[in-house]
């Protein structure tokens, strides 16, 4: 069956009554479509009849330094990934159907926005949950499905969703990497081959952290990866190593037993990349 693409509301209207009831999954993009993305429509087809695509670049969860104007736009490629997976709707709204020139009311990720990659992109978790609340109310999904990935933003949206009863269910997929562990993003075809060697370091750090069991001796072994990876060329510019609460996104403290994520954060010539992995500390 076609794909079908819904520009604007009243289209996304239309597209739902033409492939009536049954149980929806949402998988909110911003394109540029990678086998991350795809893994995580297979996962939504496990879970529902119908899989909708989001894709909208969504300007506001980048600051005004950040690549809203460069990031990656893929369309026609990303309507043949969807055609070949499957999904039945792609919502692909313009930034003028989505938000009202006098808009004023917005969601406050609060204080877990602030912290770990909040910390550093202030505002970002404000526009994801903005965006991500209006594209549930739009679509009224039964189940959205978002990655590992991009773990603060998961747990933000699980609290939202608890925080302000949403009838939706939030499903996590693992994160998809290359064969030589380099997390799959949009924005790795900003790297250029140095780059990528350099970027490589993200995923080992986080790979030496993880065969050690104290949260001190995790961020130490992790962290003497990134320190020799500060000195390469082009070199790796450190923005976080934390260990935190997968729920909290607080830092854990050293007697934390259970579940903690070990995320990375670093800027990598001209680009920035984010990685993490879930551990049990016993
Ligand atoms: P985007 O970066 O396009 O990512 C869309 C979804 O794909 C997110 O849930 C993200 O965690 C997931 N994803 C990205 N790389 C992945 C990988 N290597 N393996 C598995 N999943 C991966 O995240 C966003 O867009 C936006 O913030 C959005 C939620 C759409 C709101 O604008």
């Amino acid at each position: 069956m076609d794909v079908i693409v819904a520009g604007n509301r009243p289209e996304l209207g239309k597209a739902r009554e033409a492939i009536g009831p049954g149980r929806y999954a949402l998988v909110p993009t911003m394109g540029a479509l990678h086998e991350g993305h795809r893994s995580l429509i297979r996962l939504a087809a496990e879970q529902a009849d119908q899989v909708v695509v989001s894709v909208f670049v969504n300007p506001l969860q980048f600051g005004p330094n950040e690549d809203f104007s460069r990031y990656p736009r893929t369309f026609e490629a990303d309507l043949e990934v969807c055609a070949a997976e499957g999904v039945r709707v792609v919502f692909a709204p313009a930034v003028a159907d989505m938000y009202l020139p006098d808009r004023q009311v917005a969601v406050s990720a609060g204080a877990m926005g602030t912290v770990v990659e909040g910390a550093f992109r202030p505002g970002h978790f404000d526009g994801v949950l903005t965006v991500v609340l209006k594209l549930l109310n739009l679509v009224q999904p039964d189940v959205a499905v978002f990655g590992q990935k991009d773990a603060q933003q998961l747990a933000l949206i699980r609290r939202m969703v608890a925080d302000l009863d949403l009838p939706i269910e939030i499903v996590g997929g693992p994160t998809v990497r290359e064969a030589d562990g380099l997390a799959l993003s949009s924005r790795n075809r900003y790297l250029s081959p140095d780059d990528r060697v350099t970027a490589l370091q993200l995923s080992k750090a986080l790979r030496a952290g993880a065969v050690q069991r104290e949260p001190d001796r995790i961020k130490e072994a992790a962290r003497a990866v990134l320190e020799t990876a500060a000195r390469l060329d082009p070199p790796l510019l450190l923005d976080y190593l934390a260990l935190v609460d997968p729920a909290t996104f607080t830092e854990v403290t050293e007697k934390h037993r259970g579940e903690a994520i070990l995320a990375v954060a670093a800027k990598v010539g001209a680009t920035r990349l984010i990685d993490n992995v879930l551990l049990d500390l016993g």
